[in-house]
């Protein structure tokens, strides 16, 4: 049997959901491994949890009909990054970009791209730090890079972000002004209660560290 190097994609539909609930299983373990290692070094968890999800068929033809594309398997493949995606629920903002470190540090991942939305948030007060990779899944013949969206954020802004998301799916497009000025309001407020968190917890690491070293 003659084993592909690289495929060049996949061409039925079963196959496709495969690839990325494999992927999600690799970054997945990625993630436990990385959380585990910290444990050992720093006796310290940096993710809180992580939620992971492969985008229904419905939402995939959405999106795609959205960019006025066929929903073809290879426009799949091709235009819709986030068909396996991992959210990363951190406590501190110092945490995400630890993490998001890592994973550029590895060198079986190829980073697509990322967004920082913490350093330049969105227009709706929207933050998280947003990075598209590809894993290679080793199937019985072929190896395929499988893109996965990798979202990392703190407890915070994913509480936030996770009510913003409920609104805008009771409204659909039309969110009433003052509700959207309330929610950019909060979303000033959990990145001042995410700023004010990290800073304490630097200066109790700070005490712990002095009266064990006395
Ligand atoms: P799509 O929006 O997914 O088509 O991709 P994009 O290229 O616009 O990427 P972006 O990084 O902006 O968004 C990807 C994902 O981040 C979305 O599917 C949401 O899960 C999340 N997201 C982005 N913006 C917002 C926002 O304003 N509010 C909330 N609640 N989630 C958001
Ligand atoms: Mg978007």
């Amino acid at each position: 049997m003659e084993y592909k190097v690289q495929g060049s994609g996949v061409e039925d539909w079963e196959t496709l959901i495969l690839l990325y609930n494999s992927a999600l299983k690799e970054i997945g373990t990625k993630v436990d491994i990385l959380n585990d290692e910290f444990q050992h070094i720093h006796q310290y968890n940096p993710i809180e949890h992580v939620k992971m999800r492969v985008k229904t068929s419905e939402s995939i033809v959405r999106k795609l009909k959205r960019k006025g594309l066929d929903s073809t398997i290879k426009n799949m493949q091709q235009y819709v990054s986030d068909i396996a995606g991992i959210r990363i629920i951190c406590s501190f903002t110092s945490d995400i970009y630890r993490i998001a470190e890592m994973f550029r540090n590895q060198t079986d991942l190829k980073i697509l791209d990322t967004k920082d939305y913490i350093l330049a948030p969105k227009e709706s007060g929207y933050k998280s730090y947003h990075m598209i990779v590809s894993v290679p899944i080793f199937l019985s013949d072929s190896v395929y890079d499988t893109k996965v969206e990798i979202q990392i954020r703190t407890v915070a802004m994913d509480f936030w972000a996770s009510l913003e998301h409920k609104m805008n799916y009771k409204f659909e497009t039309n969110v009433p002004e003052h509700i959207k000025q309330e929610l950019y309001d909060c979303a000033k407020m959990v990145s001042a209660l995410d700023d004010r968190m990290l800073k304490l917890n630097e200066e109790i690491l700070k005490y712990a560290r002095e009266n064990s070293e006395q």
